[in-house]
């Protein structure tokens, strides 16, 4: 099974990727994830990339394309994926049919008015985990592994203003096109914890029956 999770920044399009992970044994791509590993390495992707993530803007079309399709050939992904944060745009939905077949899009629906203070709140590990100031106790490091905590660059107010319009206006017509494919499941977050929301999550996937 092969799906798109789409979702606004701070959605939770991260952490439901690393619950399905482990109960559905799909691989997790996140375009955000190998751009912050590409910056962290200095390489030319990352060099194009890092301008464009401190201003809230979407990497250029045909870099993350060529990404995603390379990595879409690496040999590992015969149990089905779960592409994080692509397609981000109509163009990028419809050059992934190019090549690959998405079974699902799920849209992590959340209200718009909760996601300034998670994304400003987050504190992430370099092992993948990501909690909320708020739930942390004034602890530093990481539950899991032990490792100190920090905050992403593009986690400020002005980024993720800027960020939330690049969503609005180019993102959320992603599920109007996987809508008119009738591939698009709608998760209604409400105030939902992340327990509860992969219980929706889970019923869906379930529901597919793939
Ligand atoms: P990316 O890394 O994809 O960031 P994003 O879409 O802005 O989303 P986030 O990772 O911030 O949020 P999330 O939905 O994963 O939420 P999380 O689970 O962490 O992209 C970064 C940048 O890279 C882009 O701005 C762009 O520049 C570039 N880029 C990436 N892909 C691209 C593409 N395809 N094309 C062009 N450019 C691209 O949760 C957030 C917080 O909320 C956490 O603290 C978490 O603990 C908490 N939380 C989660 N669920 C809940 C819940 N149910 N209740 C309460 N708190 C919750
Ligand atoms: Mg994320």
């Amino acid at each position: 099974m092969n799906i798109v999770l789409l979702g606004a920044p701070g959605a939770g399009k991260g952490t439901q990727a690393s619950l399905i992970q482990q109960k559905f044994n799909l691989v997790h791509i996140s375009t955000g994830d190998i751009f912050r590993a590409n910056i962290k390495g200095g390489t030319p992707i990352g060099k194009v990339a890092k301008s464009y993530i401190d201003a809230g803007k979407l990497v250029p079309d045909e870099v993350t394309c060529d990404i995603v399709r390379d990595r879409l050939q690496q040999g590992d992904l015969a149990s089905g994926y779960m592409l994080d944060g692509f397609p981000r745009n109509v163009f990028q939905a419809e050059e992934l049919d190019k090549f690959a077949h998405i079974d699902v899009c799920l849209n992590i629906d959340v209200d718009a008015s909760f996601l300034m203070d998670r994304i400003c709140g987050r504190r992430v590990c370099s092992c993948g985990e990501s909690y909320h100031v708020s739930t942390l106790g004034g602890r530093t490091t990481c539950a899991k592994c032990g490792k100190e905590l920090y905050q992403r660059a593009d986690d400020n107010p002005e980024t993720v203003k800027s960020r939330l319009d690049t969503y609005f206006t180019q993102t959320a017509p992603v599920a109007e096109y996987y809508k008119k494919q009738g591939k698009l499941i709608n998760i209604e977050c409400g105030t939902k914890s992340p327990a509860e929301v992969f219980e929706l999550v889970s019923a869906a996937l379930e529901g597919l029956g793939k």
